[in-house]
């Protein structure tokens, strides 16, 4: 894990300068020590520059929103490591030209994930222990930002370790990583800070009559179970925020079983899970004056004698009866369970899901943007300004009345599978069980996962979406 913090000196001993080029306004010391490099966005170039070792990170000549701030920072992190440096000094003022310090924690942001690299296993795995860690620094901050841009760089180092965690496990593979694998390492990732950890395991979720995460959990030899996370930053405040984020370790499809070409990244089903407890993990390393629950239902989907068979009519832990008629849509089925526990058992004030939830939704949005569901206005807003701050791209999908119709079964409560509207009918199904909790539901089918990074802060695999935005929206969740 690297480290980074802001510096009032020029330039640290033994660092890799690096040094942002716009292509419209070049130093003239640079024109002259490297006439040939153009400033491109993303483009770098190796010099030295007043006898220094120095990395050019062009800028190119477009103005510079969040993305392009944190992958230049990220650019720079990764051209360096590349080549061996484990200090690196990234001289910022060409980005505080604009007056906003706020930049910082991209700029951190950026610069912690461009140093991301993946789980690994036996020699390789021993190779990236030699490796030392990064210490990155910040220089060129005018004095009056500098208590300013520490506090900005330490909320980005948190928000970056939760992001690096929610990776880790979605990057892990399916058989390193059961439901009670999970539970564990999120567990471990809690230890010493002020989180309450339960674990409801499976004897425990049939007592309580959790039919429908049991009714997926039971396809597979590796039982399910619910973690539940409980952060009080704000004890005396009768705002609670409830995370349920969708943790299917593996996702075969069961009876319903997936094309081959289907089932690469199926390990990623539990990118939402994992989102909460980054998420959760950087409201409490950084104290955050907030209330947080959250559920993350585990299990896989998968083939066995206790499988769920297409018409299956099942129960519920809220008691409605649900007909099953595609195995494949089970992520619903277990955030129902983990919804309704939520609402009767942990007094939350407002509800927000996290879900790979429907292919769908990537058919719409790709992979760049996340589809949002909400039945409510003022916490939809909230949301709005939460991934305002962090820099991710979400959309609102709309719904109406006519819609509700889609779940309607002829003989249960619900159906879990809609002929049309994929998307808006896996939410509105969640929705069926938030008992007007006001609700928001992200599906992030689409950008959980890149076969190859799209930007330069991510590495192929697990992006770590959802993350800084639910950090956002909780931080921000007590007014
Ligand atoms: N986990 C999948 C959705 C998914 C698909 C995530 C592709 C990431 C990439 C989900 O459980 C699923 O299988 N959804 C089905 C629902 C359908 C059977 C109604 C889908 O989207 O095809
Ligand atoms: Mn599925
Ligand atoms: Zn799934």
């Amino acid at each position: 894990m690297s480290t980074i913090e802001i510096t009032p000196e020029q330039k640290i001993e033994h660092s890799l300068s690096v040094r942002f080029v716009r292509n419209d306004a070049k130093d003239a010391s640079i024109e002259q020590a490297v006439p040939f490099f153009k400033g491109g966005f993303l483009s770098t170039e190796f010099a030295s520059l007043e006898g220094e070792p120095t990395l050019l990170v062009g800028l190119g000549s477009q103005p510079l929103d969040k993305f392009k701030v944190k992958e230049a920072a990220a650019k720079a992190v990764s051209e360096g490591r590349k080549r061996d440096f484990a200090a690196l000094t990234l001289h910022i003022a060409p980005f505080l030209e604009a007056q906003n310090p706020e930049t910082v924690r991209d700029l951190a942001e950026g610069a912690l994930l461009g140093d991301y690299s993946l789980p690994c296993f036996g020699e390789k795995q021993e190779a990236a222990k030699e490796k030392p860690e990064c210490r990155i620094y910040l220089s060129g901050i005018p004095s009056e930002y500098q208590e300013e841009a520490k506090s900005l760089c330490t909320e980005a180092s948190c928000i970056a370790e939760g992001v690096r965690f929610a990776r880790d496990m979605v990057n892990m593979p399916g058989n390193r990583l059961r439901p009670e694998d999970f539970a564990r390492y999120v567990t471990e990732q809690m230890a010493g800070l002020n989180v309450e950890v339960e674990c409801f395991h499976q004897d425990a979720l049939r007592e309580m009559g959790m039919h429908a995460l049991l009714a997926v959990g039971d396809s597979s030899e590796f039982p399910p179970c619910l973690l539940v996370l409980r952060y009080r930053g704000m004890p005396d405040h009768s705002r609670i925020t409830g995370l349920v984020g969708k943790s299917v370790t593996c996702d075969t499809g069961g009876y319903c079983l997936k094309a081959a070409a289907s089932m690469t990244g199926i390990k990623g089903d539990m990118a939402g899970g994992a989102a909460v407890a980054g998420a959760v993990y950087a409201l409490a390393k950084s104290g955050e004056k907030t209330n947080v629950t959250a559920l993350l239902p585990m299990c896989e989907n998968r083939i066995s004698a206790g499988s769920l068979l297409p018409g299956d009519v099942i129960s519920s832990y809220s008691g409605k009866t649900i007909e099953v008629l595609n195995t494949d849509a089970e992520g619903r089925l277990i955030l129902a369970d983990a919804v309704s526990y939520a609402v009767k058992n942990e007094n939350v004030t407002e509800l927000l899901d996290i879900a790979t939830l429907t292919g769908a939704v990537a058919g719409l949005l790709g992979f760049t943007i996340g589809g949002v569901l909400c039945d409510s206005d003022s916490w939809y807003a909230e949301f709005k300004h939460a991934y305002e701050v962090s820099g991710e791209r979400y959309l609102r999908i709309p719904y109406y009345e006519e819609h509700e119709k889609l779940i309607e079964s002829k003989l249960a409560d619900v159906k879990n599978v809609t002929k049309d509207c994929g998307t808006i009918g896996a939410g509105l199904f969640i929705r069926a069980f938030a008992e007007g909790t006001p609700w928001l539901h992200l599906d992030i089918a689409g950008t959980a996962w890149v076969e190859s990074p799209i930007f330069a802060f991510q590495s192929a695999g697990a992006t770590g979406a959802g993350v800084s935005t639910l950090y956002q929206l909780c931080r921000r969740s007590i007014s």
